[in-house]
């Protein structure tokens, strides 16, 4: 058997084999194994608290039918983030159960230049949290990888965007998602309020990021939410 071809390649194919799975597998579970698993509370970071404030800000009638009127005094910040944690962990749901990860990746590969399209390649430790149980990877790509879209769009693009996506790129394949909102693309639910937080958390974590760096969470200026869109 060793001395035939088809044997040669038999026993180079399973240590290839064995190789992988120590290198993909073994080592980052070994690395990572003291790791703590973040929930999602401890996610909620800088960038993030601002994309979803300004998610306030921007649909503030639909933001507190949705997530309740922030409070002025008392825990703001806490309030703040508990909010967010959750509209996190909901758009995550929603990301699964609409399937999105049949279309998009979650893993930027360290192959044919792909950090240059779309930013630094993906670390184990990026994955090291519950809201990637199970891993999101995806294989996929009918549409671009979505672990770097943090901030790379206004929620209002999102909100259009997934409203009906041909209103933004012509001949869009992606679903329509209407009715995650009351009618029009300003109105949106709770439903696309969390998605979107979701969206915009995605990448929201990487240091290096260039956006928003000196954005700091508090003071918030909680009163204005509702007078700001009202133009008084
Ligand atoms: C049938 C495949 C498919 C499904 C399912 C799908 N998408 Fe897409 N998505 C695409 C394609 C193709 C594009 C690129 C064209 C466009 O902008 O619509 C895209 C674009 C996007 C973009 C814009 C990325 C950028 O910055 O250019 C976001 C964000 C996005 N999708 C989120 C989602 C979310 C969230 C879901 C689930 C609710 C979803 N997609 C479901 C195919 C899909």
């Amino acid at each position: 058997m060793f001395e035939s071809k088809s044997g040669v390649l038999l026993i180079a194919g399973l240590t290839f084999f064995g190789f992988a799975f120590l290198s993909n597998a073994v080592v980052p579970a070994l690395m990572y194994a003291d790791l703590p698993e973040k929930t999602a509370e401890e996610l909620v970071n800088p960038q993030l608290r601002y994309q979803f404030e300004e998610l306030g800000r921007r649909f503030p009638d639909a933001f507190v039918a949705a997530f309740g009127e922030p409070p002025t005094s008392g825990d703001v910040e806490g309030w703040w983030n508990a909010r967010a944690a959750e509209a996190l962990r909901e758009g995550r749901d929603l990301y699964v159960g609409e399937g999105c990860w049949h279309c998009h990746s979650q893993f930027v590969r360290p192959v044919s230049n792909e950090e240059q399209r779309w930013g630094p390649v993906a670390r184990s430790w990026e994955y090291q949290n519950e809201l990637q149980r199970p891993v999101l990877f995806g294989t996929r790509r009918v549409g671009p990888d979505l672990s770097r879209e943090a901030g790379r769009r206004g929620s209002d693009w999102h909100a259009v965007h997934l409203f009906d996506p041909t209103l933004t790129s012509t001949k869009s394949p992606m679903p329509a998602y209407p009715w995650m909102f009351d009618g029009s693309p300003d109105k949106p639910k709770r439903e696309a309020l969390a998605l979107i937080t979701y969206i915009q958390w995605l990448g929201s974590w990487l240091e290096s990021y260039p956006l928003y760096e000196s954005y700091t969470p508090a003071p918030i200026p909680r009163e204005g939410l509702l007078e700001e869109h009202n133009g008084q």
